[in-house]
């Protein structure tokens, strides 16, 4: 017990000392200068090198998956970005809503997939917009780019939407979770502290092959929203 919460302790220690690129920014601002400045640096996707095809195979396959297997018939996708890798999965007749804080991309998105009839898209903001209905909420990417204040602000959010299921992104080998200025990243796992979250109905591993495999315990988890 007390060697968690001095791991904690300096986890926010270290994020204090790490100088924030971002300072005097909202994390909306944030995630705006990252957008504007292709801050993620990937030669295919401005989600990330995490979006892009050689990293999305498996995960396309465990949307897919989970689709079918849970009956899913809508999906709400925040953040969504820039719709790269979700664009080759196979909702199988799904209807797909993406949202995302920054509204050049949902923009964007509008214009790109606009002959696509079954999606469309909205800016949304996971920790203080009202989530629409849907069955599936997937948060793949996402918390590990925010504060540890705004993720529990996040999780809070989804417990109160009435979506019934939540896939979401966790590392699930870390033994302890550090803190960032929102923007930046780092692995998470979200079943131990601060986080706590029980075990989850399903685990699916994204063969995560970044960083010659530093992330092989990349997943995305599934939750009965009810249940966090
Ligand atoms: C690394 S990208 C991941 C996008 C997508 N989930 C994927 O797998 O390709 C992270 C995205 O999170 C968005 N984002 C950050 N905070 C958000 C928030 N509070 N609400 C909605 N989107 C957010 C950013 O704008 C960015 O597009």
């Amino acid at each position: 017990m007390l060697k968690k919460s001095i791991l904690n302790s300096l986890a926010k220690w270290k994020a204090k000392l790490k100088p924030d690129p971002y300072s005097g920014q909202d994390t909306k601002q944030r995630f705006e200068t990252i957008f504007a400045q292709n801050d993620w640096k990937d030669a295919e996707s401005i989600s990330g090198p995490g979006s892009n095809s050689e990293q999305t195979k498996e995960v396309i396959s465990t949307v897919e998956n989970v689709i079918e297997t849970y009956g899913i018939s809508s999906l709400l996708d925040v953040p969504c970005g820039d719709f790269g890798w979700m664009s080759k999965v196979d909702l199988k007749g799904a209807r797909y809503t993406g949202g995302d804080i920054v509204d050049e991309l949902i923009e964007t998105n509008k214009v790109r997939y606009a002959d696509r009839k079954e999606v469309q898209f909205e800016a949304i903001d996971l920790i203080t917009d009202t989530l629409p209905k849907a069955d599936l909420l997937l948060v793949r990417d996402c918390l590990v780019h925010l504060h540890s204040d705004l993720i529990h602000s996040a999780l809070n959010n989804i417990k109160r939407s009435g979506i019934r299921y939540v896939l979401m992104t966790t590392f699930t080998e870390r033994k302890y979770n550090t803190d960032i200025h929102t923007g930046d990243w780092r692995p998470l796992n979200l079943q131990i502290e601060p986080f706590n979250l029980p075990p989850p109905l399903a685990i699916f591993n994204e063969n995560c092959t970044e960083n010659n495999g530093a992330y092989r315990d990349k997943c995305l988890a599934l939750w009965d929203v009810k249940t966090l």
